[in-house]
Formats: C-alpha cells, structure tokens, sequence
C-alpha cells in the first residue's frame, strides 16, 4: 500500500548509517511501489558535493549493500532520480535557506526529517529547523540512538528536541523493533492463547535473551570506545527485547498502549546496585581469537597502538523484573562483539513437570524449551517430550516442533529500516519509543553503570570467537543452569 508522498531529509547524508541502512532501505521501498513517484530524498550534510556527486554515491552504497539479484539499472536509476542534496550545516548558519527553498516546492508533502548525526547535533539541527520555519504539522523528526549517554545527556537531547516538535511528532528509532521476528513476538504471545496463560512465574523458571555478534568494532571505535555493550546494545535493543517478552498485554496496538505496558517492565527492573553487581553482571573486552574460522585481532589492537581501553564488548546479566508475574523468574541476557555467530534468541525456560511416572533413565521431566529465534534462520521451537520410536520401552527425548519463518512464508524478510521509515511517513509511533522509555531504560543503566564504577575492575578478556568469559558461564550455572546451546 503506497504511502503518502514526502521529502525525506536525510542530515548526516553521508554517513554509514545513511549508506548502509537507509538507501537500501528506502530503495526496496521504491521498487516495491510503495513510494510516490512525486516523493523526493533530500541529503543534508557539510560535504559540499552536488546532487550529481551525491547521486553517484548512493549508486556506489547500493551496489555494494543491495544484493545483485534485488538491483536492477532501471529500478536503481529511476530511484537515483528521486534524490536531491543540499550542503547544510547543521549547528551552524550555512545551506538552511537553500533547503528552506527546496523544501518550499512542495509545500504540502509530508516530511520526515531523520537526523543520522551524532547526538550532540540534535538539539541544534531542530534549533535551525525551527529557526527557518520548516516545522509544520506533516513534519515528525526521526532520532537515531543513542539518545545521551546517560539519564542526564538523554534528558538534554529529549528537552532540546521537544521544544520545537511536540512528542507525537518525535521518532525515536531503536531498530530491533523494525524487524519482523520482534514483532512476532506480539503475535505469538497475543494472538495464542496457549502461550499467554502459561506466561508466568508458575510455570516459567526463567528466560535467556542473547544478541551475539561477530563482528569488532569495524569503523566505529571512536564511538564505540566511548559507549562499550551496556551504552549500545543493552539500554535499548535487549530491554526492549525483554519489554516484548515481560509485558502484559496492551489494551490494543496503539502506540501509546504498546509503550504504557512496556515502559511498567522498565519501571520494575531492580536496579543492580554495587553490592550484588559482582554476582549478576559480567563484563568482558575481546581479545585477538579466530572467527567464523578467521584469525581476528583483539579489541585493543583494533582501537590502535598504545591502547589502554576498559570498555566492555560483551556483557552477560541477571535481571529481576519485579511483578507479581515474574517474582522469582530471572531473565539472563547476553550481547558481545567477535562471538562465534551473529545470532540472537529469546529462549523461554519452562519448569520441569512436577512428578515423573516414567523411569529415572527416561528422562521423563526434562523441562519444555521455547525457542525464539529473531535473526538469522528467523523461526520457534518448541521442545516437547516425545516417546523415542522402537520397542525399548517406555524411553523419552525432547523433540522440537519447529517453525522456520523462512520456509513457511517464502518471501524476503524486509530490514527493519523499510517497515520503521514507512511507519514515520504513516505518523504511526507504535515501534518507536517514547521518551519515558528511553529515560527510564538510561536510570536502570545509570544504576548499574554507577555500580561498576564503584568497584572498578578490568574487564574480563575473552578469546574472539567464543561466547565470551568463563564468568558469563557461571554467571548462569551457580544457578544450576546453562546457555542454550542448540545454536
Ligand atoms: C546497533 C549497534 O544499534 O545495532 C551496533 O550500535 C550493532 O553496534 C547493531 O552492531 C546490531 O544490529 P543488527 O540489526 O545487525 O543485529
């Protein structure tokens, strides 16, 4: 279904974000019709490069992160053609009467303005953009994170960026909600009943969430370095993950219902406090390692000679979230940089049946798994007990009923920068988060970033290519459980 027709200014055209996500992005949008032929692309950067030049690069950007077979010459040149460029800079004075002009050729479009700069230009690109008229009732402002660093620099960005666009106009992205897994989420607890009723502390014994990555810090190590695991995966994409597993349900799928019942799972997080954040946290730093069968460099010798860096690339957690649903349940979380595979779950841990009739050596109380799989091979198992075939007796095994999304709907799973840009262009919020969430999501992190700096220790190094430090391991196993393994 096409969207409206719109002027997408892209500030911070130039940069990897722009590049890597939201040309290909846009581009499948385009070929698959979903965007009017009247619509425009606008770049907005320092650079001082022309629409041609910029026309040029965004070719380069789809060769190289559209695949082949998805990218035709006709479908890419009639895309180019919807790009513009004007050099803008965006704290400062110069180009904003340039894309005012621009912008005023197609007065009545509706206009997303995505800011894919650095954080600390938020505040003053939507200075200007005020300052130039520019804000009008189809205008909504898409923020990338990270929104701050902490409560404090979060809070100046949201303030800065709500005196000139009212919070309904404000898009705050965190992008694992844009993929199509996350959101099945909400159509497998909700849309089933018989998940929802088994979906507590009764029957639950607890819940993993792991966001593994193969991947070092590439290019980005200057922000990086500054940021580490907590700052860039937990704060948003994992606590989001765990809102989507811990809610209850939301009155219906409106923006503000989905974000009301998310942000109650944020509010009952116990914070981590320095007394218990040597037993429920692990931080780790990658050292040099094999990946996926290559020999890779550690963490300190990608930042560069002489590198004295603590910044952690993996972290493991034990949460609680404090409701009646989950008293007692933990949630264990996992992210890291150079693990063994880029694969991220939610694994759901059922208790195990509370007596066995069959013989000791059956295994008969083996507990059911739910097997969550987000990216890649996107799909769920269920691991029921089932009698192994044969005449041996009364003998059990866990098998899994599987579901892999991949086979049963036969089509492209769009990235999530297609569905989120379109929602923008739409004016529907429900993926995005609003800014109780981001701030109340930075207060737990600050709690527990306070708790590391209050008994500051190393980080622990771990071998790239393994699932991180021995500790993450006993993390889980002094309670008598592990990782799941069935990758
Ligand atoms: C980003 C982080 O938000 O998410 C990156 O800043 C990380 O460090 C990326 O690599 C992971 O996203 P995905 O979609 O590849 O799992």
């Amino acid at each position: 279904i096409p969207v409206a027709s719109f002027d997408c200014v892209v500030f911070g055209a130039t940069g990897d974000l722009t590049t890597r996500k939201l040309l290909p992005a846009l581009y499948y949008r385009y070929k698959d019709g979903q965007i009017p032929p009247t619509s425009r692309i606008i770049g907005a950067s320092r650079s001082e490069i022309t629409g041609d030049q910029f026309r040029e690069r965004a070719r380069d950007a789809l060769k190289r992160f559209v695949p082949g077979h998805d990218l035709t010459e006709e479908a890419l040149s009639a895309f180019v053609d919807h790009l513009g460029y004007v050099a803008v800079d965006g704290a400062g004075e110069d180009g904003w009467e340039a894309l005012a002009e621009k912008l005023a050729e197609r007065p009545d479009q509706v206009r997303p303005y995505y800011l894919a700069t650095s954080p600390d230009l938020y505040g003053a690109i939507c200075r200007n953009l005020a300052r130039h008229g520019l804000i009008g009732e189809k205008s909504r402002v898409v923020l990338e994170k990270p929104i701050g660093k902490d409560l404090k620099s979060a809070r100046a960005i949201n303030d800065a960026v709500g005196e000139v666009f009212p919070e309904e106009q404000i898009f705050r992205i965190d992008h694992y909600l844009g993929k199509e897994t996350v959101q099945n989420l909400l159509a497998l607890r909700f849309a089933n009943t018989i998940f929802e009723r088994l979906w507590t502390a009764d029957v639950i014994d607890h819940v993993q969430i792991t966001v593994g990555e193969t991947v070092g810090v590439e290019g980005r190590a200057g922000y990086y370095d500054t940021s580490g695991a907590l700052r860039d995966m937990v704060q948003n994409h994992l606590l989001q993950l765990l809102c989507l597993t811990a809610m209850e349900s939301p009155l219906n799928l409106d923006a503000n219902s989905v974000r009301d019942e998310k942000l109650k799972v944020l509010r009952a997080l116990k914070p981590i406090t320095v007394n218990d954040v040597q037993h429920v946290t692990v931080r780790g730093q990658y050292a040099a390692g094999a990946v996926e069968g290559k020999p890779v460099e550690g963490y300190l010798t990608d930042l560069g000679p002489g590198s004295q860096s603590r910044t952690e690339t993996f972290v493991a957690l034990k949460l609680e979230v404090q409701s009646w649903r989950w008293a007692g349940v933990p949630f264990y979380l996992r992210t890291g940089k150079r693990l063994p595979q880029k694969m991220s779950e939610i694994v759901v841990q059922f208790r195990a049946s509370p007596f066995s009739i069959f013989p000791e050596e059956s295994f008969g109380r083996e507990p059911n798994r739910l097997v969550i799989r987000l990216q890649p091979q996107e799909g769920m198992k269920l691991e029921v007990m089932t009698k192994d075939p044969g005449p041996g007796g009364m003998r059990l095994r866990p098998t899994g009923l599987d579901i892999s999304f991949e086979e049963t709907f036969k089509q492209r799973y769009p990235d999530a920068y297609e569905r989120l840009l379109m929602d923008v262009v739409r004016g529907n919020p429900t993926l995005f988060m609003r800014r109780d969430e981001v701030e109340v999501a930075w207060a737990w992190a600050d709690s527990l970033l306070k708790a590391w700096a209050d008994r500051p220790e190393a980080p622990r190094p771990y071998a790239a290519g393994s699932w991180g430090p021995t500790a993450a391991i006993a993390l889980i196993e002094r309670d008598g459980r592990t990782w799941h393994e069935d990758l």
